[in-house]
């Protein structure tokens, strides 16, 4: 569905990312991970068109994503979820909600939308009429998460989501994702938090300063033992 090919992006002078490759199939879970810097942010960012690599392919249903701007890929059907919950605090859930929902063309289908995000995010539904910066930091992450999928994207991609949440909330939200995926959402996903990621993910990209050091199933990255040393804190 996704694939990128010897992915080039520059900051300027600073080369971020050194030829990153990588593919997710319809229906998969895939993560990537690695320590702040590896260039996880920057390859998310060029997917969604709001960085311009400096070479490299990136296609989406056999459709080039190189050129196209942020809004004609989120058509496309792929979406990001920022890094630090990316809501709109002076606008009420049902507003942030609703602005998430462009391609839903009539009352009903809107309606019908939101009925499924309340049975996935009851809080959301509580806290309809409150505005989102009065929302505590999980219900933030959830209403960012709630608001990408009220466009029906095939392709969902996430910014360490559990980021700075409290380990209950942080729970919710790797629930969440599998239920997400277990729905039949195609997901990349972003995280810090390995241990919990490898649980749930299908196949994991290792990205280290700017290339893809490791790739696999959760089963073959835990089995190296530097994974377990620097990212499961074993050894
Ligand atoms: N806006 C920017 N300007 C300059 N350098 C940046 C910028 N954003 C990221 N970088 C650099 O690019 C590299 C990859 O960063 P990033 O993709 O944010 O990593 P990650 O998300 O894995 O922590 C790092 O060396 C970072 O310092
Ligand atoms: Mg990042």
């Amino acid at each position: 569905m996704l694939r990128v090919e010897d992915l080039h992006v520059r900051y300027g002078a600073i080369a971020a990312l050194r030829g990153v490759s990588l593919t997710v199939q319809q229906g998969e879970l895939v993560a990537l991970i690695g320590v702040n810097g590896a260039g996880k942010t920057t390859t998310l960012s060029a997917i969604s068109g709001v960085l311009k690599p400096a070479s490299g392919l990136i296609t989406f249903r056999d459709q080039t994503l190189i050129g196209k701007s942020p809004e004609i890929i989120l058509r496309m059907g792929i979406a990001m979820v920022p890094e630090g919950r990316d809501i709109f605090p002076s606008l009420t859930v049902e507003e942030n909600l609703r602005l998430g929902a462009f391609s839903r063309r009539n009352r009903a289908e809107y309606r019908n939308d939101l009925k499924e995000i309340f049975a996935l995010f009851p809080i959301l539904e509580e806290r309809l009429h409150q505005m989102g910066g009065t929302l505590s930091g999980g219900e933030q992450q959830q209403l960012a998460i709630a608001r990408s999928l009220m466009a029906h994207p095939q392709l969902l991609m996430l910014d360490e989501p559990s980021l700075g949440l409290a380990p209950t909330l942080v729970e919710q939200i790797f629930k969440l994702i599998a239920t997400l995926q277990a729905r039949g959402v195609t997901i990349l996903l972003v995280e810090q938090n390995v241990d919990r990621t490898l649980e749930i993910a299908d196949r994991v990209y290792l990205l280290n300063t700017g290339r893809v050091e490791l790739e696999g199933s959760p089963e073959q990255l835990k089995s190296k033992a530097s994974i377990r040393e620097v990212y499961l804190g074993e050894g």
